[in-house]
C-alpha cells in the first residue's frame, strides 16, 4: 500500500473513530494516539525518506492535509462534546419557576410595642412630640424635681434601684415632664409631649408585678389646660385602644408631682361595665396615674406658674395588653417565648 493511500485509510479510520467517542477524556486519548509523536501519522512520515524526491513533497503536504483535517474534527467533536455535556447540566439544574417558595420567618412588633406604636400615632395626630429619656436617670430628675425630695415618704411608693447614691434607674417616665420642661422655649408655643418607655422597681416579679414595666408619659404646659383637657385627652386614648364604647373616669388620688391628682378607671372591657369579678363589680378598672402639674414642679423646672400649668399623665401599657388581650400574667411580656408572642403577630 502507497504511504498516501495508507493516510487516506488513517484519515478516514480516525474520522470513524472520532464519531464513536463521547467523553472529554477518551477524545484526549485519540487526539494524542493519531497526531502525537508515536501515532502512526508520524509512523508513516517517517517512511518518506524511502520516497523519490518528486513524490516526497506531494505525501507531505497530503501528511499535512490529514493532520489538519483530523485536527479540524477533533476540535469539532470537543465542542460537540462540550455542548452535549452543558445541555445536561442544564437539564439537571433546570429551575422549576412554579415551586412554591419557602417562606422566610418574618418577626413583628412586640406586643407592648404594637400598644405604643398605637398610642404614639394617637397623640402625634395631635401634634405632640415623641420623646424618649434615659433609663440610667438621676435622683433628681427622677425624684426631687417631681417634687419629692430626699426624705419624702412618698419615695416608698416605688422602691427604687440605686447604683449610686445620686444615679438610679427611672422608677416611671415622670422625669421626662422636668427635662422636656426645663428645655422648653414657651415664647414658641405650648408644650405637648408623650414619652414612652421602660422603667424599673424593686418589686418581686409575680402576675401583677414585674421590676421592668413600660410607661407613657404625657404631658402638656399651656395657659389655660384644665382638668377637662385632661379628661377628654384619656377618652380619646381609651376609644382608640379599646372602642368607642369604654368610657373614662377620674377618681381623686394622690401623687407628689400633680395637684389635683387622679387614678383614670375604664369601663371594664370584661363586662362592659356591669359589673363582674375582673373589676371585683365596680364595672371600671383602673388603668393610669394623672393629675394637674403641681405648681412646685412648674417652678422647679424654671416656668412661671403664674402663667403656665398643664395635665400630666403616666399610663402603663402593659397593663393596657393585659386588659385588651386577656393576658393574666404580666412576666409573659418579658419571657420571650413564641409561643405567647406570635399570638400578636400582625402577619394577619
Ligand atoms: N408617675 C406616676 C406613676 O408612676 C404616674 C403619673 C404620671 C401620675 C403623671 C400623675 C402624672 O405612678
Amino acid at each position: 500500500m502507497s504511504l498516501k493511500d495508507r493516510l487516506s485509510e488513517l484519515l478516514n479510520q480516525g474520522l470513524e473513530d472520532l464519531k464513536s467517542t463521547s467523553e472529554q477524556d477518551e477524545l484526549n486519548e485519540l487526539r494524542v494516539h493519531l497526531l502525537g509523536k508515536k501515532g502512526p501519522i508520524t509512523k508513516v512520515l517517517r517512511g518518506m525518506k524511502d520516497l523519490s524526491p518528486e513524490e516526497r513533497p506531494v505525501v507531505g503536504s497530503f501528511a499535512n492535509e490529514v493532520r489538519d483535517r483530523l485536527q479540524e474534527a477533533i476540535d469539532a467533536r470537543k465542542e460537540e462534546i462540550d455542548q452535549k455535556l452543558l445541555t445536561v447540566k442544564l437539564e439537571k439544574e433546570k429551575i422549576d419557576v412554579t415551586l412554591p417558595g419557602k417562606p422566610a420567618a418574618r418577626g413583628n412588633a412586640h406586643v407592648i410595642q404594637q400598644i405604643i406604636d398605637q398610642i404614639e400615632d394617637l397623640f402625634l395626630g395631635m401634634g405632640y412630640q415623641v420623646l424618649s429619656g434615659p433609663e440610667v436617670e438621676e435622683d433628681r430628675y427622677n425624684f426631687e424635681m417631681m417634687n419629692l425630695p430626699k426624705d419624702h415618704p412618698a419615695r416608698d411608693m416605688q422602691d427604687t434601684f440605686y447604683i449610686t447614691k445620686d444615679i438610679l434607674m427611672r422608677t416611671q417616665t415622670s422625669p421626662m415632664q422636668a427635662r422636656t420642661m426645663e428645655k422648653h422655649d414657651f415664647s414658641k408655643g405650648p408644650l405637648k409631649m408623650i414619652s414612652p418607655g421602660v422603667v424599673y422597681r424593686r418589686d418581686t416579679d409575680d402576675p401583677t408585678h414585674s421590676h421592668q414595666f413600660h410607661q407613657v408619659e404625657g404631658l402638656v404646659i399651656d395657659k389655660h389646660v384644665t382638668m377637662a383637657d385632661l379628661k377628654g385627652t384619656l377618652e380619646l386614648v381609651a376609644h382608640e385602644l379599646f372602642g368607642d364604647r369604654f368610657d373614662v373616669r377620674l377618681r381623686p388620688s394622690y401623687f407628689p408631682f400633680t395637684e389635683p391628682s387622679v387614678e383614670a378607671d375604664i369601663t371594664c372591657f370584661n363586662c362592659g361595665g356591669k359589673g363582674c369579678a375582673v373589676c371585683k363589680h365596680t364595672g371600671w378598672i383602673e388603668v393610669l396615674g394623672a393629675g394637674m402639674v403641681h405648681p412646685n414642679v412648674l417652678k422647679m423646672a424654671g416656668v412661671d406658674s403664674d402663667i403656665y400649668g398643664g395635665f400630666a399623665f403616666g399610663l402603663g401599657p402593659d397593663r393596657f395588653a393585659m386588659l385588651k388581650y386577656g393576658v393574666d400574667d404580666i412576666r409573659n411580656f418579658y419571657l420571650d417565648d413564641e409561643r405567647f408572642l406570635n399570638q400578636f403577630s400582625m402577619k394577619g
